[in-house]
């Protein structure tokens, strides 16, 4: 019996102790998970700094790592062993999607931008210009301050909707669905996993249940029955008459040139594939232009002098052409500056994200097989060759320079890197400039308390600043 009590008070005494230490380490992890969430680029930094050597962090129930400037290039571009589906499917709760259709998501994400948005960037532009004036006409009606995040996503889904799918999509109700789902996709894909108790503590039960109540009955269902149907009518329709196809301006007849099978008939899976393809990756990404367009205005709303300055020539390129097409918007060389030293300097602690593919020594460490690792993108985005007084804001720098701000590189990181860089971001940075040209030429910005805030700036690139938009018309 005393033998008995023995291991009892043993194993009780063990059992107080390992959770003494692990509340311990928990409690260090949440300080760190805070400091993450408010002022994660300055620590990491400073850590990174100190030790100049690779920094673990423990986050959602996973040891992510994060890696000073000198790796980037290396694992930005070495896909084999630093593998980019795997992590970024990781980050965003994607891994069921990479299972489906041989794995192809993001290679297939990648060529439907190339081939839809960026071959026909020229025609895009013209086609959206009208409903980014629209919508420019209405915010300069509201009361202020306005929302602009409601407002630039408003905009944006009408953009889209127009041209992925055609005029026939462009009402209240269809843009209303789209603008949702772009919602529902950040809320699937964890955009706001570390600002919650629940998603943060649990997140293998967060992921399940994001899964059920965001995947399943809000986009598949609700954005299935609302739009997803007719799309699917649409393609059935497109694939049985081919010849509609050359007249066809939108998305569906890539796609369905692309998912036929080889009677020309569209099988149910590639539909179903389709619709992964659209709802997931092209309304994912709008969201982003959104939060980018309010992060471009919030910068400029607390600059007045760029604001002379971008009005000027805004000005006068809209005195030459009456009707801005992309060739006006190229030749906006001092806004297209300004927008690259926002997307350097805003502070977005981390942006891209490979996953190991084997254990793999970096520096002095050896980051485990099937870790996260995060090249450290707010150091990356201040070294060079952003030239004297890198981490100073210098709106104009890149004027003269051959440095447009859809042109990535180790040391301007907001796109990513390397051969999975952004393939979206001439048409982000397009429509940033669309919404500057149609927005703010007529009118003075100015940011209620002279200030915005930040809940997470590891997501920046797609959680809105949140600040309150003055705007007075000249
Ligand atoms: C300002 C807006 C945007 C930002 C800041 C942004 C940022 C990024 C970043 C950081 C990556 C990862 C790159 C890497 O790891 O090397 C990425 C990938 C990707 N982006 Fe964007 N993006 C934006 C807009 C868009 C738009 C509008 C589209 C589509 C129309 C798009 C489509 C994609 C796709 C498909 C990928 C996966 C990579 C690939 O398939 O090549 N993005 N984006």
């Amino acid at each position: 019996m005393s033998a008995f009590v023995s291991v009892a008070y043993v194993l009780v005494t063990f059992t107080l102790v390992v959770l003494f230490f692990s509340s311990r380490r928990l409690i260090a992890d949440k300080a760190k998970l805070n400091e993450l969430l408010h002022s994660p680029a300055q620590t990491l930094e400073q850590t990174i700094l100190e030790t100049n050597s690779v920094v673990g962090i423990k986050r959602n129930g996973r040891t992510d790592y994060i890696i000073p400037k000198e790796f980037t290039s290396r694992v930005m571009n070495d896909d084999r062993t630093f593998n980019f589906d795997r992590g970024l499917a990781k980050l965003l709760n994607l891994q069921l999607v990479l299972k489906l259709h041989g794995g192809t998501f993001f290679k297939d994400m990648q060529e439907i931008v190339l081939e839809f948005f960026v071959r026909r960037l020229a025609t895009t532009v013209t086609q959206i210009y009208p409903v980014f004036q629209k919508h420019a006409q209405q915010l300069k009606e509201q009361h202020p301050p306005v929302d602009l995040t409601v407002h630039a996503q408003k905009a944006m889904s009408e953009a889209m909707m127009l041209v992925l799918f055609g005029q026939d999509y462009v009402n209240e109700d269809d843009c209303q669905a789209a603008t949702n789902l772009s919602e529902d996709i950040a809320e699937f894909v964890g955009i706001l996993q570390n600002q919650a108790w629940f998603s943060r503590n649990f997140p293998r039960l967060w992921h399940l249940v994001t899964w059920v109540r965001v995947g399943v009955f809000r986009i598949a269902l609700g954005f299935g029955m609302s739009i997803g149907l007719r799309l699917w009518s649409d393609i059935s329709h497109l694939s049985e008459n081919p010849e509609e196809k050359k007249t066809n301006p939108t998305i569906l007849p890539i796609l369905v040139d692309r998912y036929r099978s080889p009677d020309g008939a569209i099988p149910v899976t590639s539909k179903l594939w389709i619709m992964v393809l659209l709802t997931t990756g092209v309304f994912g990404s709008t969201r982003q232009i959104a939060t980018n367009i309010v992060g471009v205005v919030f910068y400029l709303a607390l600059n007045p002098d760029y604001q002379t300055i971008l009005r000027e020539e805004i000005r006068s390129l809209r005195r030459v052409d009456s009707h801005p097409n992309l060739q006006t918007l190229k030749h906006a060389i001092q806004t297209d500056s300004f927008i690259r030293e926002v997307f350097r300097m805003k502070g977005d602690a981390l942006t891209a994200v490979r996953m190991t593919t084997c254990d793999v020594p970096l520096g002095e460490h050896i980051i485990p097989k099937n870790h996260l690792v995060f090249p450290m993108t707010y150091m990356c985005n201040r070294s060079a060759p952003a030239g004297e007084c890198s981490d100073k804001f210098q709106g104009m720098r890149w004027v003269s320079t051959r440095w447009s701000a859809d042109k990535v590189d180790a040391g301007y990181l907001p796109f990513g890197l390397g051969k999975w860089a952004c393939p979206g971001r001439a048409l982000a940075i397009a429509v940033i400039k669309i919404f500057l040209f149609t927005t703010f030429p007529d009118a003075e910005l100015e940011l209620q308390g002279q200030t915005y805030t930040v809940a997470d700036r590891s997501y920046m690139a797609s959680l809105p600043p949140k600040g309150h938009l003055l705007i007075k018309s000249l």
